[in-house]
């Protein structure tokens, strides 16, 4: 057993973050300036969109972009059951209300029929989940986005890397908002990034995201020389500092050299672990360039008698940590309480959330780290009564 826990989800830091780190706080402009100006240049120029605007995490993200939409009270916003809580509180917080959708039960993203019957007058936007990197179909969703005059809004938590037909995902919404938080393929430790292709879209965006300023307001203490903002409008406090910006720009110039180490750690977890009492991960899509932001496991409970928790528990015993992504938003006292929510409306959603775990999965991981994972799954599965 190993001695060392493994951590679920650990960044890749190395040395040019720290330097550029040190350097921003040596220069004595740690808020939002030139660092993050840069980091949203070379974001834009990474996932090939018009405008980019750096933000305090996915969710500030998401809220500016029901808001900036026009969103409102009275209002419906398809949401997949299966994300994490932040798709669905992005639009209560704008007033209107989350329609939660099931998902595919294979590929973890929307599940069009469901969308289509959840379509109502109201219905003003579909936020997709590119589900652990996967991206969801998108001609399926602009076919509908038209078909309804609906905007798309992608949740990209997962999906920097993610292509569609060889163009990143923003290119099929509206306005598409990354996280990075942590644990994802680029950290800023906190913060994202929002990105649209439309102008009036942007300027929305950036003026909302600090309180309602008018633009490049950031720049009133600059050596330019003070200027005077006008507020034309209630904005958010949703900037991104030069500080996390100095992780950012190192951590994109190397996202797909870590996007390659998760493919070689993705190929090793399929070909080894496909003997035990699991459901892998679906084939990838040869169409699309899945991000590997997770890698899911779910418990196949007609192969063995021990549970999803119990996995967890028996994997946490012998130092490996793990992630659930998600118990569905129906499982969530809130959604239940607040919309009639409850467990058993969303078929597939609820045979995930009740099977699901994700296994350590980052460019971090040592081959040493990766063959302690697949031994202590194997020595889980070999306990006497484990397998039906
Ligand atoms: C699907 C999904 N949406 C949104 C978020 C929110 O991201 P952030 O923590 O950057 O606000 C997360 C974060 O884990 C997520 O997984």
């Amino acid at each position: 057993m190993r001695e060392k826990y493994l951590v679920f989800g650990s960044p890749v830091i190395e040395q040019e973050e720290i330097d550029e780190v040190v350097s921003t706080l040596q220069s004595g402009w740690l808020g939002t300036g030139p660092k993050v100006a840069m980091f949203e240049e070379e974001f834009r120029n990474y996932v090939g969109a018009n405008y980019a605007i750096a933000v305090a995490s996915c969710t500030a993200g998401l809220h500016l972009s029901v808001v900036a939409l026009g969103i409102k009270e009275g209002d419906e916003v398809i949401v997949p059951a299966l994300t994490f809580a932040a798709t669905a509180n992005a639009v209560i917080h704008s007033g209107a209300k989350p329609v939660l959708v099931d998902v595919d039960r294979s590929t973890m993203t929307l599940n069009y029929d469901d969308v289509k019957r959840k379509i109502t007058s109201r219905t003003k936007a579909i936020i997709p989940v590119h589900f652990a990197g996967r991206a969801a179909d998108m001609d399926e969703l602009q076919a509908i986005s038209h078909e309804y005059g609906i905007h798309i809004i992608n949740d990209a938590a997962h999906a920097i890397e993610t292509e569609y037909h060889g163009k990143k995902i923003g290119a099929f919404a509206d306005i598409t908002s990354y996280s990075f938080y942590v644990t994802k393929n680029l950290t800023t430790a906190e913060g994202g990034m929002i990105v649209t292709d439309n102008e009036a879209i942007a300027n929305r965006l950036k003026i909302y995201a600090l309180h309602g300023m008018s633009k490049d307001a950031w720049k009133r203490f600059s050596d330019d020389g003070y200027k005077h903002y006008q507020v034309v409008f209630p904005g958010f406090k949703y900037n991104m500092t030069d500080i996390q910006a100095s992780l950012g720009i190192h951590q994109l110039r190397k996202v797909d050299r870590l996007h390659k180490r998760r493919e070689e750690v993705w190929n090793i977890y399929n070909d080894r672990l496909k003997h035990l009492p699991l459901i892998l991960p679906a084939p990838q899509d040869p169409n699309s360039r899945h991000g590997l932001h997770l890698y899911i496991i779910l418990v196949d409970d007609t192969k063995t008698n021990i549970t999803r928790d119990q996995l967890i528990t028996e994997l946490h015993r012998r130092n490996i940590g793990t992630g659930v992504h998600y118990l569905g938003l129906n499982w969530h006292p809130f959604y239940q309480q607040e919309f009639g929510y409850k467990i058993g409306d969303f078929p597939n959603s609820d045979f995930i959330s009740e099977r699901t775990l994700s296994i350590p999965f980052s460019a971090k991981l040592t081959d040493q780290d990766v063959e302690d994972v697949i031994e202590a799954l194997e020595d889980i599965f070999k306990a006497p009564g484990a397998l039906k």
